[in-house]
């Protein structure tokens, strides 16, 4: 172990030089004029997989490709534990361009940070464990156990392509558990052990209105505007006191528990630092729960995306033909996504006025996820954690969403570690994304050690 530990803080220059190349691919999911920066963010991975002794695929799917890569299996009659770590090459869209100091594909780095779209969501913290598997194969030092690595290209648009590929490659990808960076921690003397991430349901709402744009001054008034009829609609999802009044939203939640309350104030937390953080004039959320629990243990409503009307230079005078929301649902354990899915509608049916035309649209969705911190796998990650970090690491529950964990236990009965890399201030989803190159090492370190743990 000292000469993989050893090969790591080494290596440290070329290794960010390495996630620099893998930064500079534009791998945005999402955005159907990236698909050939997907397939060459794809190729490139395995390239470098092989180079660093991995023996690694690009795997075709109806969507984005997959990476497979696994370490040499020994000739060994023993059976060895077989571990998946999944992460993904995918980013979410870069925009606003303006906003970010530096490009987004031009990885920068800035006193202790890489700056670049996916520098931590995802790219950083998965290839911190393909840099601890490169420091065991170049040492010539015995992995204790079989590593099977899976990088999708989906999972910021709901991993629709890996089910199924988990199902076709059952046996293949058969594992004692899976290990994921793809969460947070709360900062840099907080390792964690994430224990529940929350569940998501998405929709496209859109009010038609008139059959074209109209002059406001010649028809307003006379006529439905449907950005206000939407504006009316959606404020009425919720109360007062910020709880969603959707009818059957809530069922089969349960209530939190005082141990878990408890977890989650084990983090120091600071309200005014928290506001300031975000910059925003007041803290707003559900009543009766505080910010810790509205974020990561409570159900949320939210609008993604707002569109209707000019959103040109100067004002234009028109009463739009539609109005346009994107929406997701955050949802915790016990809420199933389809009957979430029922009552969002039925609400909304039933809430929109007769002047418009609803169209409604549920997209992707998964449930939420949770795994207990006491099974040997978790312990033997608190342990890891423990010793690559230098302190004592804690349970989170987190608000994001991995929705293939999931698909990991039901298809392969495989629980997930999720023990994730990124900072709060790391702005994931945002401009001027980042990755502290320091939490990099240590994540290296701690893949190293997971693996003595793991197969203890
Ligand atoms: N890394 C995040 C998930 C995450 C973020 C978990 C913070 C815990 C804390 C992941 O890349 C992500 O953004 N997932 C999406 C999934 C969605 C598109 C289905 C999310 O949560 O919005
Ligand atoms: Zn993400």
């Amino acid at each position: 172990m000292h000469s993989v530990l050893n090969y790591l803080a080494r290596h440290q220059a070329r290794f960010v030089e390495e996630l620099c190349d893998y930064v500079r691919f534009r791998s945005v999911s999402a955005q159907p004029q990236h698909a050939g920066d997907m397939k060459a963010c794809a190729a490139w991975l395995v390239r470098h997989c092989r180079s660093i002794g991995l023996t690694a695929e690009v795997r075709q799917t109806p969507g984005h490709p997959i990476v497979i890569a696994k370490t040499p299996r020994l000739p060994t009659r023993r059976k060895r534990r077989h571990f998946l770590i999944y992460g993904h090459y995918d980013v979410q869209p870069p925009e606003p361009f303006e906003l970010w100091k530096t490009p987004p594909f031009q990885p920068t780095r800035r006193g202790a940070s890489l700056f670049g779209r996916g520098a931590s969501d995802n790219k950083g913290q998965n290839f911190a464990h393909l840099k601890a598997i490169e420091a065991y194969l170049r040492t010539q030092t015995e992995l204790p156990c079989d590593l099977t690595c899976i990088i999708e290209g989906e999972e910021e648009v709901g991993s629709s392509s890996l089910a199924g590929f988990l199902q076709q490659h059952r046996a293949e990808l058969k594992c004692d558990a899976v290990i994921v960076s793809d969460t947070g921690i709360p900062g840099p003397k907080y390792p964690a052990l994430t224990c529940s991430l929350r569940g998501i349901a998405a929709f496209e709402l859109t009010l038609h209105g008139p059959s074209r744009d109209l002059h406001s001054g010649m028809f307003g008034g006379s006529v439905e505007n449907p950005a206000m009829a939407l504006c009316r609609l959606l404020g009425k999802v919720h109360d007062d006191k910020g709880r969603i009044r959707i009818p059957h939203f809530h069922d089969g939640i349960a209530r939190l528990t005082k141990y878990e309350r408890r977890q989650l104030a084990r983090v120091p937390f600071n309200r005014r630092a928290y506001r300031k953080f975000l910059g925003v004039p007041q803290l707003h959320g559900e009543a009766g729960f505080t910010p810790e629990e509205q974020r990561s243990a409570r159900p949320t409503f939210e609008i993604n995306g707002l569109t209707s009307g000019y959103q040109g230079a100067g004002s234009k005078t028109i009463v739009p033909a539609w109005a346009r929301a994107k929406i997701t649902t955050r949802l915790v354990p016990g809420q199933q996504p389809r009957q979430v899915v029922r009552a969002v509608k039925a609400f909304l049916k039933k809430h929109c006025p007769g002047t418009v035309r609803m169209e409604l649209k549920a997209g992707h969705g998964a449930e939420a996820y949770a795994v207990s911190p006491t099974s040997a796998a978790a312990q033997a990650a608190l342990r890891a954690l423990r010793e690559a970090f230098g302190h004592e690491p804690v349970l989170l529950r987190e608000g994001g969403s991995i929705p293939i964990v999931n698909q990991f236990k039901k298809i392969l009965g495989a629980d997930t570690l999720l023990l994730g890399l990124a900072l709060p201030d790391d702005n994931a989803h945002s401009p001027n994304e980042k990755f502290d190159l320091g939490i990099f090492a240590k994540g290296q370190r701690l893949s190293a050690l997971l693996w003595r743990e793991l197969a203890k």
